[in-house]
């Protein structure tokens, strides 16, 4: 049996904590400028110019940004809005929350992504609005999305979160819809401590973006600071330095002792739906950060592509390994390197035992969840995907040479498994 060879540990994210970043968050404190500060604005700015679209506005969250969309359309409850059912669960359980019917569409299991024939099947006399989903800086089928969205008088919503800075045949993902959403939050190719963008392009619903918003606060400055801290923290923890001594032998230990504890703080639970209790707008001190990524973002998203490719070449013909296929004329932000394998759970003992941290699945197939049983329906393709998909390490933190070592475990636990 071919033995797995194990080389310097990987950690499956790092939160890019380089000095540009914590000199933008120094920036913040020293002038007390946390919350309120010029940067928002700027930051609205370039998120705006980059995407295409006349507006941005920045919140507390991605989801919060999907709230301030949602609450713009002025929907009737029990309107539909047709959603990927392989998603983030917290998307679709905010349509449930604001008294909205999510209308679950299987994906295509080719691309992961919305597919466009199941999406138009799915459509109801009740349906106002589709949301397209871009994940792991993949893209959705915007062109057929948005025809097919055209003919039934839908409005066209984008959930950017994973693919920020992305595009299709040059046009950027989020400019597409009528209203889309960017988030911040830790793992993202642009990370703020959390925080999220709302981009639009028509003037009507842009005017009741503007005025729903004006109802909002600001964040709590301690809050926001906490928050700072604990990415601190895990920023140190999954540093090539520290992981392989701190995080690295406590995730083999929690495996070995068969307790996944450590694995779940890092996969968001599903949690009933229920809306914010006070949704907020971004900070500045997030702002000054974000400024500082939207800047490297070119290069990162070519970095973490190319590091995509190499590992895509290296998993070629291995047979029950499929790994999603953008759809056609997409340039990427390959961020996070899904790969739907056989033997999933012994798989990732295996690479964990190599040095390889990896993910089972963080997103879900959203008609198996309870709190979606009342709007339930056959995804097949949905289920089969979250199944199987395993999250490999990608990220600017590797150099090609991780990557190609990376792809060599990968592949000797997968002949071993
Ligand atoms: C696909 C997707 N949609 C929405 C969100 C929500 O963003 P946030 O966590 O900033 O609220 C996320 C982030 O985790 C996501 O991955």
């Amino acid at each position: 049996m071919p033995r797995v060879v194990r080389s310097r540990p990987l950690p499956r994210h790092q939160v890019n904590l380089s000095p540009a970043v914590l000199q933008a968050v120094a920036g913040a404190i020293g002038r007390r400028q946390v919350v309120c500060g010029p940067h928002v604005a700027l930051f609205e700015q370039r998120m705006a110019a980059m995407v295409g679209v006349p507006h941005a506005l920045g919140t507390s969250s991605g989801r919060n940004a999907f709230l301030l969309a949602l609450r713009a359309l002025e929907l009737e409850p029990g309107d539909g809005v047709l959603v990927p059912d392989y998603t983030l669960a917290a998307v679709p359980a905010l349509i449930v929350a604001m008294g909205l019917e999510p209308v679950f569409v299987d994906v295509d299991p080719a691309t992961h992504h919305m597919d466009p024939e199941a999406l138009e099947a799915a459509i109801t006399p009740r349906c106002r609005a589709v949301l397209a989903t871009h994940l792991f800086g993949l893209a959705s089928d915007m062109e057929r999305i948005c025809a097919i969205a055209q003919r039934h008088s839908l409005v066209v919503l984008e959930d950017c979160a994973q693919s920020c800075g992305g595009s299709i045949h040059g046009r950027a993902l989020g400019s597409f819809g009528h209203l889309a959403f960017f988030s911040f939050n830790t793992g993202k190719n642009i990370s703020c401590f959390g925080g999220g963008m709302l981009v639009g392009r028509d003037p009507e619903l842009w005017s009741r973006v503007v005025a729903i918003a004006q109802g909002w606060g600001r964040q709590d400055p301690a809050a926001l600071l906490a928050a700072v801290g604990r990415t601190l923290v895990t920023g140190a923890i999954t540093s090539r330095a520290l992981f392989p001594l701190t995080l690295y032998p406590a995730l083999r230990l929690g495996a070995r002792l068969g307790n996944q504890g450590l694995d779940r703080l890092m996969v968001e639970e599903v949690t009933p739906p229920a809306l914010p209790a006070s949704p907020a707008l971004l900070a500045d001190l997030q702002a000054r950060v974000g400024l500082v990524q939207l800047e490297r973002l070119p290069q990162v998203n070519a970095r973490t592509r190319r590091h995509a490719a190499i590992l895509e070449a290296a998993l070629q013909g291995i047979p029950g390994v499929r790994i999603p296929q953008p759809s056609e004329g997409a340039e990427l932000a390959r961020f996070y390197m899904k790969v739907e394998v056989p033997h999933r759970a012994e798989l990732r003992r295996r690479l964990l035992r190599a040095g390889v941290d990896t993910n089972a699945d963080d997103m879900f197939a959203c008609s198996e969840l309870e709190i979606f049983r009342p709007w339930a329906r056959p995804c097949p393709a949905s289920s089969h995907i979250h199944a199987h998909s395993l999250e490999l390490p990608n990220g600017f933190h590797l150099e090609d040479a991780d990557v190609r070592a990376l792809a060599q475990r990968v592949r000797d636990a997968l002949a071993s498994a």
